[in-house]
């Protein structure tokens, strides 16, 4: 017991827990994911997986991504990535629902399967009758060998590394990479992404891991935010477009780690039911980095502010406008917005860390959850 106590410490790399250490990885884990892959000599980028199969997802007529939890969040940002990118309608579906609603699907398909862990019962059956019904199956995996990534026709393994906290953190920055990397792949070959586009997007690639690792650097700062929202009730995450996937994934962290009730929203839906509960007592974050929806959503925080509510943003480095505005702010630098949740998400898994570290809980094994769920 002993022995195993100090291995843990030993795995923990110096961090209290291994949440932390994983989040800190993630300049690390994404120089993975893009190693042998992004070439900025050449202006390449290798996907073995789509690349042996490119005709079927540049005929594609459909995609349909199928995941659960954190990893259903990194599949919405890819429907936008796709979408914007290659123009191929996306359809993101948890898994749990899609393999019991007798669904459309078959030949012409391609299902994307995206999981950390490549065991999650609901995600294999899912591709097992897509599979049957003559799709093509790929799978954004994590751990190597796994039954997803055996499963799968072809796929891409995100190498993230292992991942030993409950809460994923590492293992979706690392599958937004990978979705990411397909999208521009796929988009160039079917010229909907043009020459300068591609160039542009993989120079943007190459300095993620150093602006993620700028975001690491402000967690003190981070840390006394939490300071003043750890004994929240509630909290609702607001973002839009690629930010709103941010938003749940947000909301979803928070939730598994403090046990804070929380809801995320696309910004705009607020006005459709969550804008009720905003009172002087309701924290509400909005991923606010500078984008195309920038203005929509400074005018959605100053809704927020009429009725009183308190506003934790995550503004882009230089932006004083939402600064003014907001109790308080969590600063990245600006990336273009395709890969703007890359850096978006990270002050709120660092948020959720402190809070649930400030109520005195297990950070890495919050009560009820699993790692890998392997029943349904
Ligand atoms: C569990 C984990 C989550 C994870 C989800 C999907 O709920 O606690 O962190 O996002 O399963 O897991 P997968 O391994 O398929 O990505």
């Amino acid at each position: 017991q002993q022995l195993d106590m100090e291995l843990a410490q030993i795995e923990k790399g110096g961090f209290d827990h291994f949440m932390l250490k994983e989040i800190f990885d993630q300049p690390g884990s994404l120089t993975d994911c893009l190693r042998g892959r992004l070439d900025m000599e050449n202006l390449t980028l290798t996907l073995a997986g789509v690349e042996e199969h490119m005709s079927v997802f540049s005929q594609a007529k459909r995609i349909i991504i199928v995941a659960c939890g954190t990893s259903w969040h990194a599949g919405l940002v890819a429907e936008y990535m796709i979408e914007t990118l290659c123009r191929i309608p996306v359809e993101v579906e948890y898994a749990s629902e899609f393999r019991y609603r007798n669904p459309v699907v078959g030949e012409g398909d391609v299902l994307i399967a995206i999981s950390q862990s490549g065991e999650t019962a609901d995600t294999l059956v899912a591709i097992e009758k897509a599979k049957e019904a003559g799709a093509f199956i790929f799978g954004v995996v994590n751990a190597v060998g796994s039954s997803i990534a055996r499963l799968s026709h072809s796929g891409a393994y995100t190498h993230a590394g292992p991942e030993i906290g409950v809460a994923s953190t590492k293992a979706f920055t690392a599958q937004l990479t990978v979705l990411a990397m397909m999208a521009i792949k796929i988009g160039r070959e079917k010229k909907t992404v043009t020459e300068a586009e591609y160039n542009r997007y993989l120079a943007e690639l190459a300095l993620i891991p150093e602006k993620v690792k700028a975001v690491l650097e402000t967690h003190e700062s981070i840390k006394e935010v939490a300071k003043h929202y750890a004994d929240a009730r509630d909290f609702l995450f607001l973002g839009r477009g690629y930010n709103f996937p941010v938003a749940l994934e947000g909301a979803l962290k928070l939730k598994e780690i403090s046990y804070i009730h929380a809801e995320g929203y696309p910004a705009a839906e607020m006005k459709h039911g969550p804008i009720a509960l905003v009172d002087e007592n309701l924290p509400v974050l909005f991923i606010a980095t500078k984008d195309a929806y920038y203005e929509k959503i400074v005018s959605n925080i100053q809704e927020i502010k009429a009725r009183k509510g308190m506003v934790i943003a995550v503004i882009s480095e230089g932006d004083t406008l939402i600064r003014g505005m907001a109790d308080h702010v969590m600063v990245v630098p600006e990336v273009d917005e395709l890969l703007a949740p890359l850096v978006s998400v990270i002050p709120t898994q660092i948020l959720s860390y402190y809070i649930g570290v400030l109520r005195g809980l297990d950070v890495d094994k919050p009560r009820n959850l699993a790692k890998s769920v392997t029943v349904e």
